[in-house]
């Protein structure tokens, strides 16, 4: 994408209305649409979905594949993408902005601080889409399955609440199931190491992201799991 292009999609994500935005990690923050500080913490239900629906978060989400398409098959849930990439989340923001859905939101952070953005038991849910596999081991700690990380969910989800991770790489499936197995409050429910060899387990399942597309191309199989924390 041209310099020219990604300046053009920082300067629209601003005006959009469902779009947060954390410009400070060390101070974490947010701006709602056009740049107005907002307390979202806490808030999620009453000041943007204004309804008590059971949040739903996609991290990695890229192009937010995932939370637009669960937010049209489920109108009764909300749906929140975080990325810390802005011109990946413009295109998710605006399709559903263009569409009308309104229990789907977007977040740009860097989901290290994510505790910062929503209440204890504010989230019921987790989808993890094809997060980077950082294979070198000097990098585990910036998986989004590190031990650090799952402490950050724990502390925004639900008690046993659900975490689904879809991802085309077996060492970092591998790495995720024994970080699940290792922790004596997560529950594996599911797992399974080439979801489209059989009928899928349910129809979202199918969802297919940016990522998950090049990666089927490239003839990978797609693992999927799914667990709950506490
Ligand atoms: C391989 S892409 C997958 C995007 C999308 N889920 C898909 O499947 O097409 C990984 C995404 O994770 C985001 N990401 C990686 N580490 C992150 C972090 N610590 N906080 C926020 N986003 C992160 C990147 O910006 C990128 O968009």
């Amino acid at each position: 994408m041209s310099r020219k292009n990604k300046l053009r999609k920082f300067a629209e994500i601003v005006s959009f209305p469902n779009v947060y935005e954390c410009y400070n990690v060390q101070e974490p923050a947010l701006v709602g649409v056009n740049m107005t500080p907002v307390e979202m913490k806490g808030a999620w239900h009453r000041d943007h979905f204004k309804n008590e629906h059971p949040i739903t978060l996609e991290l990695a989400c890229g192009g937010g594949e995932y939370t637009v398409d669960l937010a049209r098959r489920f109108p009764d849930r909300n749906f929140i993408g975080i990325d810390v990439k802005g011109n990946r989340l413009w295109a998710g923001a605006r399709t559903a902005l263009t569409e009308g859905l309104h229990n789907a939101a977007f977040l740009r952070t860097r989901i290290e601080v994510i505790a910062s953005f929503f209440a204890p038991g504010e989230v019921s849910e987790l989808w993890i889409t094809f997060p980077d596999p950082f294979p070198r081991e000097s990098q585990e700690n910036r998986r989004l399955m590190a031990p650090m990380f799952l402490e950050r969910y724990r502390e925004i989800l639900k008690p046993g609440g659900l975490l689904h991770l879809k991802h085309d790489d077996a060492v970092f499936f591998q790495y995720s199931l024994q970080v699940i197995n290792s922790d004596a409050r997560c529950t594996l429910l599911y797992q399974n190491e080439n979801i489209y060899a059989s009928p899928l387990l349910y129809p979202e399942l199918g969802i297919q992201t940016l990522y998950e597309g090049k990666h089927l191309a490239a003839g990978k199989t797609i693992k999927y799991l799914r667990c709950t924390i506490s």
